[in-house]
């Protein structure tokens, strides 16, 4: 199974055809099990148009006597739920005295249901159940609890088994979901590599929210936030800032900062550990790493640019031969073996380094516009 492309938006697969069909079969047996023997033949309210598959499908597999009656509302428009429910055509049968199973596709809010709920009492119904295909818990707002349903799955938007993004999708038979547009790519490098001076012009370039580690622990603590606090006694102690409170910060990050296209990190992750930490934060909101720019510059240009560094910024102590030597060192011990953990998981890139700042930047951008 491929992505699809629907209108402006990208899905990935979800939820293949045989589980959607094992999960009908077993709400199927469930409502078997309730009206089996039952004398009346209950209403299946089919609720047009998603949930015609559904229906279908469900129909097929009930061995009691029922009928069937549509009925058409919508609060949706685009990916979101408006919040108000419009009764787009009215019913096609009468459920007058009869007992009703309101058959949806999704239940989401809640908001619909409790509409056909409203609907089905005003108009004669002697019982109203629910049976719904998907739900989404997360999303659910009604102390009403329902009474079949075939599948839960979290708060994402889906398509396909006759779910709709503005139309479209309805006829594809497995279960689609919407593949976010985020970015989430890691600037690597050696130091002097040029990672700070190339990630800010990426950063506008492309719409994406620069994360640098050490920058974040300063605002943090300039802020004097809970977090910075924290790092602020820690670094007066003369101790390091932990992984958990780095890693937090940039949690924090990608929970809030809204509008941009992406995240663009730049010193992090520098250990196994980091890059570990990272994936389950990304896989918490159901994303991974987009992509890793690798800066390659040999050791002793690495040697070069932090002195020439140094003595522009007038830190002598960062010009000792033996300070940048053990930099190298640590570089190369800590953070080069995240080289084979991005390959493995297929999002590592190298770049050459080498060169004039406007090269490497044009490297980068063209890299960047692929991944
Ligand atoms: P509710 O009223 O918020 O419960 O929304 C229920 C209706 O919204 C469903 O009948 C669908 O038409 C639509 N809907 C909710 N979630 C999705 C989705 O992920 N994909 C497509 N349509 C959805
Ligand atoms: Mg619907």
């Amino acid at each position: 199974m491929s992505n699809v492309r629907l209108h402006d938006k990208t899905f990935r697969p979800f939820i293949e055809y045989d589980k959607i069909e094992e999960a009908i079969d077993r709400v199927a047996a469930r409502i078997n099990e309730d009206y089996q023997g039952s004398k009346d033949a209950p209403v299946l309210l089919c609720v047009l148009n998603g949930s015609i598959l559904f229906t279908a499908e469900l129909m097929k597999r009930l061995t009691f006597k029922c009928e069937i009656v549509c009925i058409k509302l919508t609060s949706y428009v685009g990916i979101k739920s408006t919040g108000e429910v419009r009764d787009v055509i009215g019913m096609t049968g009468s459920v007058e005295g009869k007992r009703v199973i309101i058959v949806e596709d999704i239940v989401d809010s809640g908001r619909t249901i409790e509409n056909l709920v409203r609907i089905m009492e005003a108009n004669g119904a002697t019982e109203t159940k629910i049976c719904t295909m998907l739900m989404k818990p997360g999303c659910y707002k009604l102390d009403k609890k329902l009474d079949y349903v075939a599948m839960e799955i979290p708060d994402d938007f889906i398509v396909g088994f006759g779910l709709d993004y503005d139309g479209l999708g309805r006829n594809i038979k497995d279960i689609y979901v919407l593949d976010s547009d985020m970015k989430y790519y890691i600037l690597f490098g050696p130091p002097g590599a040029g990672k700070g001076t190339q990630a800010a012009g990426m950063a506008e370039r492309f719409n994406l929210c620069h994360i640098s580690t050490g920058d974040l622990l300063r605002g943090e603590m300039a802020k004097g936030s809970e977090l910075g606090l924290k790092a602020k006694a820690l670094i007066e102690a003369g101790e390091l800032v932990p992984d958990e409170i780095v890693e937090g910060m940039i949690e924090n990050k990608f929970d809030t900062v809204k509008d941009v296209s992406g995240f663009l990190l730049d010193g992090f992750p520098r250990t196994i550990a980091q890059a570990e930490a990272l994936d389950r934060m990304l896989a918490k909101k159901g994303e991974s790493v987009s992509g890793v720019v690798s800066l390659m510059i040999p050791d002793e240009m690495i040697k070069e640019r932090i002195k020439h560094r140094a003595a522009i910024e007038g830190r002598a102590d960062d010009a000792s031969d033996e300070t940048i030597s053990n930099r190298i060192k640590t570089y190369h011990d800590k953070t080069e073996p995240l080289v084979d953990y991005y390959k493995k998981a297929g999002a590592y890139n190298e770049i050459d380094g080498t060169g004039t700042i406007d090269e490497v930047r044009d490297r980068i951008a063209l890299l960047m516009e692929r991944i």
